[in-house]
């Protein structure tokens, strides 16, 4: 299950909640793959990232699994964590898909490799498809929930991982040695972190390592895609669904319908939108002179109590604005399921707020 959207919707929280829920409800062997998650959401999830940071030589796998009784999971059912970076994904695939040990170790030394692990355009996304391949590899999961990274457009993401795998499908690849700036411009390397590299690194020592380590890395990476498979055709396959969180104002959903549409040509089968941080819908107000009388003898004068009339009349808009916005989706997309998130007076980043979110998403 893809979870994807605009930025600062409420992807990552959604996809907390919907894993924690398809575990604690349905008892399923849930996996949720998480892209820069706030820190208490990510505590709640037994993954804070300062932990992990000071902890990352003890520990060999990313993935964590959450105590089934803390979270009163059914028998059989579990839940496992992780917080997607794009350079442990990297170091995760070395260590599998090289040749061997040694060779892993001296890739994984080289500055080269350590500088572009990390500036590659698209790594985040294409390490997150890797990462997501890996764990349908291991079968261990019914369920992997996959959280994205903001993004402008639904194609940015779908994208991004093409962009690397050129790198590997690219003939030139292989002919490299002993031409490192030719090489790194047939990778598709973008100058700039060619430069910025170059720089870090002076140039001849990087001109002389870059042969090697792109003969030994583009290795690695053929190995990765002979055993992955191609990635995109399971991101089509029935079996992957997607969940398009949004935020249910008037912007958010026109960006949503083209978000839709792009997912649609894809080819991609959406499950449902979410339409997150609903604002309640308010009554009319009460009788106003019962209102009024009540607010002088709670001492506010007129001032205050046109304040408060003002602030009442702001809420029941937005209420009016979330009604419309799910009318707006629902009349565009007549197939498609929406299902509502009411906005919480506290970001829904614990434990208990993330299974009161799920249920009131997905339903007891
Ligand atoms: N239903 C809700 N009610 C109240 N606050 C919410 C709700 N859903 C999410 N939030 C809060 O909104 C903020 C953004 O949520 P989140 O990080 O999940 O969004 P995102 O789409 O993953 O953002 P980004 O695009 O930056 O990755 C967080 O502080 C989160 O706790
Ligand atoms: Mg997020």
């Amino acid at each position: 299950m893809l979870c994807v959207g605009p930025g600062g919707v409420g992807k990552t929280t959604n996809a907390a909640a919907l894993a924690l829920h398809a575990a604690k409800v349905h008892g399923r062997k849930v996996a949720v793959v998480t892209i820069d998650p706030a820190r208490r959401l990510a505590q709640a999830l037994g993954i804070d990232p300062v932990e992990q940071a000071q902890g990352s030589e003890s520990r060999a796998s990313d993935l964590v699994a959450l105590s089934s009784e803390d979270l009163g999971l059914p028998e059989g059912a579990r839940l496992d964590a992780l917080i997607l970076d794009g350079g442990r994904v990297f170091d995760t695939i070395v260590r599998e898909c090289a040749s061997d040990a040694a060779s892993a170790q001296s890739i994984l030394d080289s500055r080269i490799y350590q500088a572009m692990a990390e500036r590659l355009s698209g790594a985040l996304e294409f390490a997150a498809m890797a990462r997501v391949q890996m764990l349908l590899d291991a079968g261990e999961h019914d369920l992997i929930v996959l959280d994205t990274p903001p993004t402008a457009n639904a194609m940015d993401f779908l994208e991004a991982p093409s962009r690397i795998r050129e790198l590997i499908d690219n003939p030139g690849a292989r002919l490299l040695a002993g031409t490192g700036r030719i090489g790194a411009r047939i990778l598709g390397l973008g100058t700039s972190v060619l430069t910025r590299t170059l720089e870090a690194m002076g140039g001849g020592a990087f001109i002389r390592d870059l042969g090697t380590f792109l003969r030994e890395i583009s290795g690695v990476l053929q190995e990765f895609t002979r055993r992955g498979g191609d990635f995109e055709q399971a991101l089509r396959s029935p079996s992957t669904g997607v969940l398009l969180v949004t935020a249910a104002t008037t912007f958010s959903v026109r960006e949503a319908g083209v978000f839709l549409d792009q997912l649609d040509d894809y080819g991609l089968n959406i499950d449902a939108v979410v339409l997150n941080r609903l604002e309640p819908k308010l009554p009319a107000p009460p009788q106003r002179d019962a209102v009024e009388a009540a607010l002088d003898s709670a001492g506010l004068d007129a001032r205050a109590q046109a304040r408060a009339w003002s602030v009442y009349d702001g809420a029941q808009a937005q209420g009016r604005a979330s009604e419309a916005a799910v009318a707006t989706i629902a009349a565009q997309r007549p197939g498609v399921r929406i299902w509502a998130a009411p906005r919480y007076p506290e970001p829904p980043d614990t434990l208990p707020a993330l299974v009161k979110l799920g249920a009131s998403i997905f339903g007891e």
